[in-house]
């Protein structure tokens, strides 16, 4: 990277944890190895990074700077505040989609039935702040038929890029397995240009998000520096 600037990269990893009562909370199977994969991945580039991560039982890197939260609330503020500086924010949560409307302040006696009313987590990503040039990574996790699905989120989200993974029956896509992955990017003709990946690592799906990131960032930049340039000749013409 010898003459490209390292760039500042947030990245969001694991689960969050929606409580129901003092003891109890709802969450997902997220072990937060995708985000781990991603910082260390971004690290040996040498670009900065920062974790935001919701409890995990995966190791992060010793280099990255990490901020741990739990609920969702808490890694929207976190997000917030820590994307404003960066160029790349990556959104590899399982952010917890529901959560208890509210939280019993008491531990709930066991027995009986209980009801537990809940309502939607807001969506963190699609609610950033968008800033000039920053580009903006989200993942999306689907049955059935994922391209279409992938790109509807995209736009939805506002996304310019997307990591879509299928749930198959080969497995649970948290952890340590291999994904079945397609790389989504925003364009303008279609709409999107899919790549499938195949099924791949998560140290290979980091790997390919990173070179896309790379070429998005570094592309726009020399496209404007070219602009510039341009610019310029014309000016003193
Ligand atoms: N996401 C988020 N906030 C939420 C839920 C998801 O920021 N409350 C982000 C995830 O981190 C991911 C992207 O949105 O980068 C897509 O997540 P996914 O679970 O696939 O989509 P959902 O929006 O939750 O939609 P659905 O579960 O209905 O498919």
């Amino acid at each position: 990277m010898s003459e490209r600037r390292a760039l500042r990269i947030l990245i969001s990893a694991g689960p969050t944890r929606e409580p129901i009562d003092p003891v109890r909370f709802i969450s997902n199977y997220s072990t937060g190895y995708m985000g781990a994969r991603l910082a260390a991945a971004a690290l040996a580039r040498g670009h900065r990074v920062t974790v935001v991560s919701g409890p995990i039982i995966e190791r992060l890197p010793a280099q990255a700077r990490v901020i741990r939260v739990e609920r969702a609330r808490e890694m929207e503020r976190a997000l917030r505040r820590e994307g404003k500086p960066v160029e790349i924010i990556i959104m590899a949560a399982a952010v917890a989609d529901f959560r208890p409307i509210r939280q019993a302040s008491a531990k709930l006696p066991r027995g009986g039935r209980m009801r537990l009313a809940l309502e939607a987590t807001p969506d963190i990503v699609a609610r950033l702040p968008r800033r000039r040039r920053q580009l903006i990574v989200g993942f999306a996790l689907e049955t059935g038929r994922v391209v279409p699905r992938a790109i509807k989120k995209l736009r939805e989200k506002r996304l310019d890029l997307l990591l879509a993974q299928q749930a198959d029956d080969q497995g649970s896509p948290f952890g340590r397995q291999k994904v079945l992955a397609w790389l989504v990017a925003r364009g303008s003709v279609p709409q999107a240009t899919v790549t499938a990946l195949g099924r791949v690592s998560k140290s290979e799906v980091a790997r390919a998000l990173l070179d896309k990131i790379e070429a998005l960032w570094y592309g726009q930049r020399d496209k404007n520096i070219e602009g510039l340039k341009g610019f310029k000749k014309a000016q003193r013409a």
